[in-house]
């Protein structure tokens, strides 16, 4: 082959480098010109037929030609890769400076804050925090409390009873932890509250077959009407504020005798009646009353020696009242609307 044919082939081959746009095309340039059944090797394969004195030139042009092929294509793969890197660096491109996202804040649900709110109080007036199963004995639901079978209030409180299980059933009232706790304690002194679930089997817009309550009790030597007015005031104006309208009016529970109810003073009109108090401007927070004798033999206590007295309310009822919420379904159906607009109100 002659010098010509070297220059020649040269020519061709970087007009087919200059068509290699990519990293593809160099890639396919690289093994068309210089892989083994290439013109190049080709034609150093070839050198061997040329006269004696022209194969040391003719070797040398093609071993130049090869290194120029191989630095042209080395040469435009590195620009590529170089304009595909400052281009990735510019769509990547991260702005440090740009605010963050805030993220959403969850919080306690207004049920639960009136809970931690109402425990707070009655702890800081004396009483102990006590737990009972939700799965209760109807022995301690209904007859311990002095409410036996044919008693007309167990028609008050419809029943979700286990059907696998007789004499089992959901408790419809925080009152069986009355006798729990009384059957610790007896005959030693005893304060307590016991929060917590309770199911009844009705269901309307007023009311939700699973609520929350709070019992409470308080047993010992001379404990009187008057210690039971006086803590329940006491617990009133601490959650309601000092000058909260009070009104203690007498009641029926088959659980104490005497009875009593709390009403406060309607903070929906201020006590001038409205649909929320039924005109009456009072709105009932809780039944109270003298732990009836029943009840505290029950509990293992001597009534000729221990008094006592006890209440119960509703979290769900103190709760709107608290907060000014006109509908018990609001606390159930997980509006965020309506959830978030308590966050950051807690006590
Ligand atoms: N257990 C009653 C109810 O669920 C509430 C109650 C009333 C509890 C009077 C008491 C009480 O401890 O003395 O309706």
């Amino acid at each position: 082959m002659a010098g010509s044919s070297v220059e020649e082939l040269r020519e061709s081959a970087l007009a087919a480098l200059a068509a290699a746009t990519d990293l593809e095309g160099i890639q396919a340039a690289r093994t068309a010109w210089l892989g083994r059944k290439g013109p190049i090797v080709d034609a150093l394969r070839s050198i061997k037929d040329v006269a004696p004195e022209e194969r040391r030139s003719l070797g040398l042009a093609l071993n130049q030609l090869r290194d120029e092929i191989e630095a042209t294509l080395g040469e435009r793969e590195r620009r590529l890769e170089e304009e595909a890197m400052s281009l990735r660096l510019a769509q990547e491109r991260l702005d440090v400076t740009l605010p963050g996202r805030p993220r959403a804040v969850g919080g306690p649900h207004p049920l639960r804050m009136a809970e931690a709110e109402l425990v707070h109080v009655l702890r800081e007036i004396g009483f102990s925090v006590a737990q009972g199963p939700e799965v209760e004995s109807e022995h301690l639901n209904f007859e311990a409390l002095n409410i036996p079978a044919d008693h007309p209030a167990r028609e008050m409180q419809d029943t979700f009873y286990l059907s696998d299980l007789p004499g089992l059933l959901l408790r419809t009232h925080t009152s069986p932890v009355q006798v729990r706790a009384m059957r610790e304690h007896a005959p030693n002194p005893l304060r307590v509250i016991c929060p917590g679930r309770v199911y009844r089997r009705d269901d309307d817009v007023t009311h939700s077959p699973v609520f929350h309550q709070i019992e409470g009790l308080a047993v010992g030597e001379g404990i009187g009407m008057h210690h039971l007015k006086a803590t329940l005031y006491e617990f009133a104006r601490r959650l309601f504020g000092a000058d909260v309208r009070l009104r203690l009016r007498p009641s029926y529970f088959p659980f104490t005798e005497p009875s009593a109810e709390l009403d406060v003073g309607c903070p929906f009109c201020g006590g001038k009646g409205c649909r929320v108090c039924k005109g009456t401007g009072f709105i009932e927070v809780l039944g109270s009353g003298m732990v009836h004798p029943h009840v505290l033999r029950e509990g293992g206590y001597d009534p000729a020696r221990c008094t006592g007295f006890a209440f119960g309310l509703g979290i769900e009822r103190t709760a709107m009242l608290h907060y000014g919420i006109d509908d018990v379904r609001l606390l159930y159906t997980s509006d965020l609307r309506f959830l978030s607009q308590f966050q950051g109100s807690e006590a």
